[in-house]
């Protein structure tokens, strides 16, 4: 008999089938969100699912699940998983690191500029019929070429937004838990400064840390203190990162010159001051959403979650203490 998982949220009709070569398969494309209760109840009689950063694993979760054996999420982030609670549980935990980060560096990109020279704003106000004609100081921006991009956490997707900043001629600043190799460094001409230095000096910052307790409100009223009035906050890793009632407050009062955001604290509500400002740009976690990105990040979870049920060691497992001993 085939072993029994669950894919925990809708996704293409290929990784269905894919998987159903190898398990039985429960799935939802329905989308219904599942949420604890649903996944507890789901997870009952299953010895692995695919998971999306919206599904909260937690201890309760993996308690309820004692067959379980692998918890594949198809996301790089995995801040929805108790890992530890996996690894005492002997569950093995994947991501799908690598698969994204040219698409994520893609839309950070996107952000950057738009909010650079304001193009949801002026968008709005032409649609609103407000367009009166040409005038010479009209919508003004800020230049991308030539200014400083400070990038906090310089992993896979900072390096990817770094190199795009290399056709742009900007001076790239990043700061990192850990420096990177000089030969990287060199591949994406950044130089490595401290956190003070990166928040003072940057015209546009890109944030890319991971979440965790750790780093919670990252970029706080302190932090927005220190950035240049004139500066653009990017966040495409995830909400809680920054303190949004901090932003809110420093972009109201001009502090800030403006934000593009992907991720909320609390997503999918969002503090809905950010609706009434004007000089924020707001997607919805959208970072990955290209077809293309999103069939390789289902890919590669089901190719995790095969070798986890196959008993190899899959891909990208992220608590090796979970294997049998
Ligand atoms: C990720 O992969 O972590 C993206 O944010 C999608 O959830």
């Amino acid at each position: 008999m085939k072993p029994r998982i669950l894919v925990s949220r809708a996704v293409f009709p290929e990784v269905i089938q894919r998987l159903a070569g190898h398990f039985e398969v429960d799935d939802n494309q329905a989308d219904v969100i599942l949420g604890v209760a649903g996944l507890k109840e789901r997870l009952a009689d299953k010895a692995g699912v695919l998971t999306a950063a919206t599904d909260p694993v937690t201890a309760e979760v993996i308690a309820a699940a004692p067959k379980l054996k692998a918890v594949c999420n198809f996301a790089v982030g995995y801040n929805n998983i108790d890992l530890a609670a996996c690894t005492g549980a002997g569950v093995m935990a994947t991501n799908t690191p690598g698969v994204l980060d040219d698409t994520t560096a893609d839309l950070a990109w996107a952000l950057l500029m738009a909010s650079a020279r304001r193009l949801p704003a002026a968008e709005r106000w032409l649609r609103n019929g407000e367009w009166k004609g040409w005038e010479f100081v009209q919508w003004l921006g800020a230049d991308v070429h030539h200014a400083t991009l400070g990038i906090l956490g310089m992993g896979r997707i900072g390096q990817a937004v770094a190199r795009r900043a290399l056709g742009f001629d900007m001076k790239v600043i990043y700061h990192n838990r850990t420096r990177l190799p000089a030969d990287q460094e060199a591949a994406c001409r950044a130089c490595f400064v401290d956190k003070e230095t990166m928040l003072r000096e940057s015209d546009f910052l890109v944030l890319l840390l991971p979440y965790s307790p750790a780093t919670h409100h990252t970029i706080g009223a302190a932090e927005l203190a220190l950035m240049k009035p004139t500066a653009h906050l990017i966040n495409v890793a995830r909400g809680g990162i920054v303190d949004d009632e901090a932003l809110i407050a420093a972009l109201r009062q001009g502090r800030l010159c403006g934000a593009g955001l992907d991720v909320f604290e609390g997503e999918p509500k969002l503090n809905a001051d950010f609706l009434e400002i004007d000089n924020v740009i707001l997607t919805p976690h959208i970072g990955s959403s290209s077809r293309a990105t999103r069939m390789a990040m289902a890919m590669r979870a089901a190719d995790n979650l095969i070798a986890a049920l196959a008993g190899q060691r899959p891909p990208n497992l992220l608590n090796p203490e979970a294997l049998p001993g």
